[in-house]
């Protein structure tokens, strides 16, 4: 063979290696994968991703055990793809599972494929996106397997708050293999194709006599309104997929980057009339805090996360001038805006996200205080409202709130007041800034007057008025500057970018310490 032949066929084996490592597991599974409605592992990541913009890395690896008959199957890449690429510009590392290939099992190849990109994601500063799809542990691979997946915990762990980690559940995730999403930041399911849980339901059967089927037990819907694991639902992969770049959109590659700035053309000074008259005169009527949101955002643009989860509290992105920022709302439609334990948690989780990325905080207010009953009390209302409060404390982001109606007792104090380093505080003048509703209030402070009275019900309700007419508006609290202003609703979008821009430069610091001790 001459110089060119003995080359060419070098190039040869390198084009047939990298076709052999592009096949998967072979047509009949691919077939089988599109049975199910599910895509493939790399029609999933060329979705993803901005048009050729992936480098996949790592194709040529495969596994070196010669267990229970693996010595026959070695497939390149060790069922799954990873890489980097572009989303909308910005450098990711993904790593995509194919369940074609020896059912997207995880064992120590492909756990070190995982633990590469993620390493080199905290390096470089950028985020991880896994598209998970497996069978959970390679059995043939035996405890090797368990000891790659710890290694992923550990880098899950580690990475948390330095890069974004968005994992999207697109097929079975079991066992403690739900325990590497579960540590991320956000999790998408998607419906009917897509099942956590850490046992399924034939243990699950013998152990509690249950009978439920996966999508029961651990399907999207389950997880984005019961357990609250899920942050979104999406119809099928396509749709996860857009949420994931949607998401990226608001947020920054790192946790030394500021999120991204995305000019719109909806005035800056845009005054909507309607706001004015969003709030019922009736304290005890619903609204949905969505539509004030929604007429507040740039172009009406929100991005809700855990929207089936805790209804009674709202959060989400939004862009304010172009800036984005973290939304947390009591949402009075649902439980009139109560906060308990579901709400307290979620708001928690989101504002340490926010805060972890440098996301701004902005936070809508009518919260008539924290539920009562033994059931919340027993469940730990007490530790899990403080992870709300201990979150808003700690946060060092520009931080502004828009007190719509009742800010009301403790819950006052948590949802980001003055007091634990609120920067800028508006009420509308609907808004009630007192320790109780009247009602509560008059029975407690005038019980012994209204029952010696003539007619215990006319007194009771001119004392409620009467209360309702000094305590049940937001003067007093500006009287003492707990609140920055007062302001007719219609100019909210004006006011909430001309704050957030007054705060672009904000330092603030909290106490040098390993980490605080938050009540989990
Ligand atoms: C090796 C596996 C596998 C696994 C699936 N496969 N799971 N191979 N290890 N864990 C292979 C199958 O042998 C099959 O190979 C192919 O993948 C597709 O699997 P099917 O069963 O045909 O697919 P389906 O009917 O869709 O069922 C999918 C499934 C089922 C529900 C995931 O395969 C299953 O129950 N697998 C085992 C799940 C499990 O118990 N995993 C361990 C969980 S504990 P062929 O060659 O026929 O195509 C765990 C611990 C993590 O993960 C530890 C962290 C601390």
């Amino acid at each position: 063979m001459n110089n060119k032949d003995i080359i060419d066929s070098k190039i040869q084996k390198l084009r047939d290696l990298k076709y052999e490592s592009q096949q998967g597991g072979g047509q009949s599974r691919i077939d089988a994968q599109h049975a199910k409605g599910k895509l493939t592992a790399r029609e999933r990541m060329s979705l993803l991703t901005d048009k050729n913009s992936f480098r996949e890395i790592d194709a040529l690896v495969h596994h070196h055990s010669t267990q229970l008959g693996l010595d026959k199957t070695i497939p390149l890449g060790d069922g799954v793809v990873t890489g980097f690429a572009e989303i909308l510009g910005k450098k990711v590392y993904v790593f995509s599972q194919d369940f074609t290939v020896l059912g997207g099992s995880l064992a120590e190849m492909h756990g070190k494929k995982i633990c590469k990109i993620m390493d080199m994601a905290i390096k470089t500063g950028a985020p991880v996106i896994g598209l998970n799809d497996s069978g959970g542990a390679r059995v043939q691979e035996g405890v090797i397997s368990l000891g790659a997946y710890a290694e992923i915990f550990l880098r899950n762990t580690l990475a948390s708050g330095v890069v974004p980690q968005i994992s999207v559940i697109m097929g079975p995730c079991a066992g403690g293999a739900v325990y590497s999403p579960a540590i991320t930041d956000f999790i998408i399911m998607v419906d009917n194709t897509s099942y956590m849980f850490v046992t399924g339901p034939k243990v699950v059967k013998t152990v509690t006599h249950e009978d439920l089927s996966s999508e029961e037990l651990g399907g999207a819907m389950t997880h984005a309104s019961k357990s609250g694991v899920a942050h979104f639902i999406a119809k099928n992969d396509l749709e996860a997929i857009e949420i994931v770049r949607k998401l990226l959109s608001y947020i920054p590659a790192n946790n030394a980057e500021e999120p991204p700035f995305v000019p719109n053309d909806d005035p800056i000074d845009r005054i909507n009339e309607e706001l004015n008259y969003a709030i019922p005169a009736n304290p005890n009527q619903p609204y949905d805090m969505r539509d004030i949101i929604t007429k507040i955002a740039d172009l009406g643009d929100f991005l809700e996360v855990h929207k089936e989860y805790a209804q009674n509290i709202i959060v989400g992105f939004c862009r304010l001038g172009g800036r984005s920022v973290g939304v947390v709302a009591n949402q009075p439609n649902v439980l009139a805006g109560v906060l308990d334990i579901e709400a307290s948690k979620k708001a928690a989780r989101f504002i340490r996200f926010c805060d972890a990325f440098n996301i701004p905080l902005l936070t809508f207010e009518d919260v008539p205080g924290f539920l009562p009953g033994s059931d919340q009390e027993w469940r730990g209302i007490i530790t899990n409202g403080a992870k709300l409060l201990y979150a808003y404390c700690e946060a060092t982001v520009p931080k502004v709130t828009i007190i719509t109606r009742k800010a009301y007792g403790g819950a006052y104090d948590v949802m980001s007041s003055k007091h634990i380093r609120g920067d800028i505080n508006i009420a509308w003048p609907t808004a009630e800034l007192a320790v109780m509703g009247a009602k509560g209030a008059v029975e407690i402070i005038f019980k012994r007057e209204i029952e010696t009275s003539d007619d215990p019900t006319k007194r009771e309700q001119e004392l409620i008025d009467e209360y309702n007419d000094k305590f049940a508006n937001p003067y007093i609290a500006a009287s003492y500057g707990y609140i920055d202003d007062v302001i007719e609703p219609k100019y909210t979008r004006q006011r909430l970018i001309e704050a957030f821009s007054l705060l672009e430069n904000k330092v603030d610091k909290n106490p040098p310490k390993k980490h605080g001790n938050i009540p989990l």
